[in-house]
This record gives structure tokens, sequence and C-alpha cells, in this order.
């Protein structure tokens, strides 16, 4: 698939930008500061409902602006999709971090859950020194969204046992509580956290083929990438991680009530990250971590490809000027065949592009219109 067209209304430095987008390689470059990775950001916003760096919606919106919008259309075997988002500041906002968002899928009013599997992308950035060097979170986060972008009834299991969590939580910290109060949430919570082990775990021994034979040919040969899914719940099937998770949610009552968390199930599990059998977290070099997160992005690609028969589209944010000329040349490669967005702020600083390429410049939250790229 690939985006045809992206409108962005008061978002970030950009009042009103509009552009039309190239199927293959597309270029925003522009000095820092001047919206180029505001214009990825509205990508992931649309394919997700969330931004990769902002904590509140509303620091989306301009400064001095109650609203902001963005709207992307798409094309998919033939077919043409398209995403709205709108949302204004709104103290009285039922989701509680005063923002009031509307999004419409093809014109239809819908929920954030039902964005999935819509627009596919996959972005890689710098952000993802997190997915490296950071906490579990946020290797937890990247195979979720991947899971909920494969399948979107994922989105809803794991949604649906982050609030079972909230709740049992709430019933560990009540004082008078009696242990009959936690069985009902024993139980979903056992329930729900199987699905989602299960699902993650799967997904994550796939992800480890692909991402270890990427960094490979990332690394020329000469090392190796390791990714696990490290569990703190084990069983071979469903119905086996469900009695686990409630044998250990009984073996740790007391501990659960003194510190008034749920200590068992996949909220704690982590996605461990080796290169040459150490953790990278701890001893990786900044070039492979970035290449480490670089070979999972990739990865993720390639799985979605295989999951949906379509090729996501690539958002690359900073991601060319941390590369050399040979890495450069490879991922450009790898990318073949699915549209790419890519952000520089010098065209000097790409090795090689396609003849192709449509190139953006970027200046002042303003997006000029597309130009070839003569190499
Ligand atoms: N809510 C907001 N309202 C107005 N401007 C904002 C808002 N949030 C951020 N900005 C500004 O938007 C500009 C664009 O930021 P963006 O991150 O897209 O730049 P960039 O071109 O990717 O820069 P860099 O090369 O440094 O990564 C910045 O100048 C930033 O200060
Ligand atoms: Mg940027």
């Amino acid at each position: 698939m690939y985006l045809t067209q992206l409108r962005l209304v008061n978002l970030r430095n950009h009042r009103r930008t509009e552009l039309q987008l190239a199927q293959g390689v597309n270029v925003f470059v522009g000095a820092n500061a001047q919206g180029k990775s505001t214009v990825l950001e509205a990508v992931e916003l649309a394919a997700t409902g969330r931004s990769p760096r902002a904590t509140r919606e509303t620091e989306l919106i301009t400064w001095g602006e109650s609203w902001a919008r963005v709207h992307v259309t798409s094309r998919r075997a033939e077919r043409d999709e398209e995403v709205d988002l709108a949302f204004r500041q709104d103290a009285s906002s039922p989701r509680g971090d005063g923002t009031w968002r509307e999004i419409r899928v093809n014109g239809v009013p819908a929920r954030r859950g039902e964005l999935f599997g819509h627009l596919l992308c996959v972005a890689a950035g710098p952000a993802d020194a997190e997915v490296s060097a950071g906490s579990p979170a946020f290797r937890r986060r990247l195979v979720d969204v991947l899971l909920a972008q494969i399948s979107p009834a994922y989105y809803y299991t794991a949604t649906r046992y982050a609030r079972a969590l909230l709740q049992r939580n709430r019933v560990l910290r009540a004082k008078a509580g009696a242990a009959a109060d936690l069985d009902p949430w024993d139980d979903q919570v056992a329930a729900l956290g199987a699905a989602v082990t299960l699902r993650r775990r799967d997904l994550v021994t796939r992800l480890a083929v692909a991402a270890g034979r990427i960094y490979r040919e990332l690394s020329g040969g000469r090392e190796e990438l390791a990714v696990t899914y490290a569990a703190n719940l084990s069983g071979a099937d469903e119905a086996e991680l469900v009695r686990t998770a409630k044998a250990a949610m009984a073996a740790q009552r007391q501990a659960e009530r003194a510190r008034g968390r749920t200590l068992v199930g996949p909220h704690r599990d982590e996605i461990t990250l080796e290169v040459d059998r150490r953790l990278l977290r701890l001893y990786g070099s900044r070039g492979q971590q970035v290449a480490a997160a670089l070979a999972l992005r990739l990865a993720e690609r390639e799985l979605l490809r295989e999951e949906t028969g379509e090729d996501p589209v690539l958002l690359l944010d900073d991601v060319m000027m941390t590369l050399d000329e040979r890495r450069q040349g490879q991922l450009i490669a790898f990318a073949r065949g699915a549209q790419v967005l890519i952000t520089v702020t010098t065209l000097a600083a790409l090795a090689a592009l396609p003849a192709e390429a449509a190139v953006f410049p970027v200046t002042g939250g303003t997006v000029e219109a597309q130009r070839a790229h003569l190499a």
C-alpha cells in the first residue's frame, strides 16, 4: 500500500500543509526544527492513533490554536482509503487528558482500535534508541503495535488485559478487600494475559528470525543479533499459561498485597536483544544499537507484508544520517517495493538515491511541492 496525499492543519508548526506523495522514495529535506519529523509523525498518528513522541495530543496542536487535523489518503489493491483525525482542546473531555478527538475511516466515525490495519506503517527514528537501550516497555510496545496492525483484534485483547490489570491492582490496594474479591479479576487477568503472552511469543519467534538475518547483512556478516521473548509465565498452550498464571498469583498474593500491584503476567515480560551474546542495552555500541533497532523495524515490515499481503509504508526519521554509505545502500535495497518517507537535513547526507525519488524541501512548517531528484 502507499500514501497518496497528506493534509496537516495546525499540527505543530504546520499551519496548513498539503502534499501529494510519490509511490517510491520521498525525501523531506530541511534545517533543524523546520517540521520534517512532524510530517512523519502525522502518518504514524493516522496509522496507530498515537504519536511516537507526544505524551498528550494537545502537544501536537499549534501553539495558540485550539484544534488540529490530519487527513491521509492511501491506495491499496486499487482501492482508495481515507483516514481523518481531528482533535481539539477540551477541558471537559471524557478521555481525561484535555483533548476531544474524532476519528473517521473512509468517512465513517471510528474508535482508535478501528484505525489499525488501514494505514500500515513501520517507523524507525530517534525514538528507537529506547527500543535498543531503554526499558522493556518500549520493546513490548513495538511488538504490541505490530500485532495490532497484523490483527486489529489483538488491540482489543491487549486493551482489555490492561483494564483488567488496573481493576485487579485496585482490589489489591483496597485495605478491607477479601480474598474472594480478587477471584474474578484473577480469572480475567490470567485468561487475557495468556492470550497476550501467546500472541507475543509467537510473533517474537518469527521476528527474531527475520531481524537476525537482516542484522547479519547490515553488519556485513560479522555480528549476530539474538531476539528472545522472556516471558515471566511459561506454558505450551493457552490452558497451561492460564494455570501457571493462577498458581503464580496464588503464590505471590502476599507480595502483591504489599506492593499493591500484579506481579505476574505479560505486562512484566521482556524482549531481550543480544549482539554476539551480550545484552545490547548494556554493552552495545551506538552503531550496534541503531543497526539492531533498524533490523527489527525491517523485520516488522517483512512480517506485515507476509501477514497482510501489503507492503507497509516505511518512515525513516533521521535514520539515513546515522548510516554509512554501504548501509544506506543496503537499506534502500531492502526497502525496494515499499513507499518510503525519509527525513534529512541535507541531501548531501544521502549517498545514493533512486533517480525517481521525490524531494520535498521543508521550511518553517511549509512543504514545497515535490520536485524530481536529479542526482
Ligand atoms: N505545538 C506546537 N506548536 C507550534 N510549533 C511546535 C509545536 N510543537 C513543536 N513545534 C515546533 O515545530 C517545529 C518542527 O519540529 P520537527 O520536529 O518537525 O522539526 P524537524 O524538521 O524534524 O527538525 P530536526 O531536524 O531538528 O529533527 C519545531 O520548531 C518545534 O519547536
Ligand atoms: Mg526531526
